[in-house]
């Protein structure tokens, strides 16, 4: 079991992640329109990984018997100025998400809760890898500065990442898991 509290938390944290989402659906869709399939391409797999952030917290709520409560998603920007300024949002999203995973972890803590203390170890290690990507895509792009050859070179290279997260969630996290390979 989970306290009130704790699932009220748990509940923000899938609105938060689902608000990723869709902030990185709206920036693929963006790029797909400025003819950055790479970029596209890029930020559609981020939706993907946000999409299985909220899934998973959504399952563990249903796990600890305790009732999801869905609330509504904050429309995200949809006009971006750069591929700078989406990786500097992104950033600063993912810089976001890390603090809302750290509080949770807090309150896990406080509350002598071990269960969403392992749980959560999963989030605070994802969030250095998510922050990690994002600082990597900054630092080329402040390199490439205006070069349009660099830009098209880093779209091709971001055109290379696949999804390894799973998608349909229908049969729960564990058998989407063993499914994907992930
Ligand atoms: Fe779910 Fe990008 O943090």
């Amino acid at each position: 079991m989970i306290s009130d509290k704790m699932t009220q938390a748990f509940n923000e944290q899938v609105n938060r992640e689902m608000y990723s989402a869709i902030l990185y659906m709206s920036m693929s869709a963006h790029c797909n329109q400025e003819g950055l399939k790479g970029f596209a391409n890029w930020f559609m797999v981020q939706y993907h990984e946000e999409m299985f952030h909220a899934m998973k917290i959504y399952e563990y709520i249903q796990r600890q018997g305790a009732q999801v409560n869905l609330g509504a998603i904050q429309a995200p920007p949809t006009t971006f100025e750069s591929p700078l300024e989406m990786l500097n949002q992104t950033l600063a999203h993912e810089q976001f998400i890390t603090r809302s995973i750290n509080d949770l972890m807090e309150l896990a803590i406080s509350e002598k809760d071990h269960a969403s203390q392992i749980f959560l170890e999963w989030y605070v290690t994802e969030q250095v890898e998510e922050e990690e990507n994002d600082n990597d895509i900054i630092a080329q792009l402040k390199f490439i500065k205006d070069n349009p050859q660099g830009l098209m070179m880093l779209d091709r290279e971001l055109a290379g990442r696949a999804t390894t997260v799973p998608t349909d969630f229908s049969k729960g996290i564990e058998s989407a898991m063993a499914a994907s390979g992930a």
